[in-house]
């Protein structure tokens, strides 16, 4: 195991109280706000960006004709520190967040943010907010959320003349309340995701804006998340609400290929691991048609907050597809968290001591 690195760029920091983490329940946390030591803020000054700065208290102030506010100029990412079996603390493929993040900020015509600024930032904020990291055991995680956005004084659309880009840390444990327990799911067929030569393959605000409505419409009838189809044909399968979509059938690891589709960190490593000699399975990125809902054995979601999700139904309109198993999903799902806290080798590189 690599040594724990000093953290030898910290720069100041003001305000770590680690006051709040005494009081925290870690297995109960679930995946809500929780206000830590603070976050890190860099903001794009003179067409380049400055070296970031501490800001202990977890508010902004902003213009109130921010482009963010107004016209969505936004992109985030979600990522996560754990704390090893060995003691170390390790960022969780951390470059995969950041070239994604690249794509965002090109698409939404923002300022890039280099990869090696993203990386310092993220290891600033876990290295401030060390205190909140869930202890080794507790199956929880940092869940980081970096992520830039226009402000400033703006009226006419157009990209807004500022942009800060923050990275913000919080404890959680699991996204939905049961983990891996398989939930219900219902295909959304009164609305769309993303729109066909939208953002959708970015992880822009407004996708999730978009999502709010018909994920509480699921909810008040019972099913904690919605799948949706693609936009143009309503034929092919995209994604849940927050997580990418896996169907497994025989040895076959099967995920949907489509132009809107976010491309979750996850479901590449997930594939890497279900094509390893671990596993052995065939792995296809495809276009999935929703008449293969019958097909899968096995069905789950995949992404940074939810790790794994497993799927016990899903109802498309007068049809009921169920899964009985969640054994290889369940298997896919040991092993990748093994891998995350340290309990087993990690081929692939994707946790990094921090
Ligand atoms: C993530 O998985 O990190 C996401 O960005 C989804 C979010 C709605 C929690």
């Amino acid at each position: 195991t690599a040594p724990a690195r000093t953290f030898a760029t910290t720069p100041p920091q003001h305000g770590l109280d680690d006051v709040g983490a005494a009081s925290l329940d870690w297995p109960r946390l679930g995946f809500d706000f929780q206000k830590t030591n603070g976050f890190v803020k860099h903001t794009w000054v003179n067409g380049k960006w400055d070296d970031g700065e501490w800001e202990p208290e977890p508010f902004l102030k902003l213009h109130v004709m921010s482009a963010a506010i107004h016209y969505g100029q936004g992109v985030y990412e979600g990522a996560k520190a754990h704390h090893c079996k060995d003691g170390s603390v390790r960022l969780w493929n951390i470059q995969a967040n950041a070239h994604r993040m690249l794509e965002g900020c090109e698409r939404m015509m923002m300022p890039a943010v280099p990869p090696e600024m993203f990386i310092r930032a993220c290891e600033w904020c876990v290295a401030a907010n060390r205190a909140y990291i869930p202890p080794y055991g507790t199956g929880g995680a940092l869940y980081l959320r970096p992520y830039i956005f226009g402000h400033g004084p703006q009226l006419g659309l157009s990209a807004a003349p500022q942009f800060h880009f923050c990275v913000l840390a919080m404890p959680v444990s699991s996204y939905y309340a049961g983990g891996l327990q398989p939930i219900d799911v219902l295909v959304a067929h009164d609305a769309d995701r993303a729109a066909p030569q939208g953002v959708g393959h970015v992880k822009a605000s407004g996708n999730y804006g978009s999502d709010i409505r018909v994920s509480i419409d699921a909810r008040a009838e019972g099913y904690p998340t919605v799948l949706y189809l693609d936009p143009k044909e309503k034929r092919y399968i995209e994604e849940f609400s927050v997580s990418n979509f896996i169907g497994i059938k025989d040895n076959t690891y099967v995920t949907p290929d489509s132009p809107t589709i976010l491309r979750s960190a996850t479901n590449d490593m997930l594939m890497d691991l279900a094509a390893s000699d671990a596993f052995g399975m065939k792995v296809e990125r495809r276009p999935v048609d929703v008449a293969e809902l019958g097909d899968f054995r096995e069905v789950a979601g995949c992404g940074t907050a939810v790790v794994m999700m497993g799927v016990k139904s899903i109802t498309n309109q007068n049809t009921v597809h169920r899964y009985e198993s969640i054994e290889r999903v369940e298997a896919l799902y040991n092993h990748y968290r093994a891998i995350q806290f340290g309990e087993k080798p990690d081929p692939f590189g994707w946790g990094t001591v921090c």
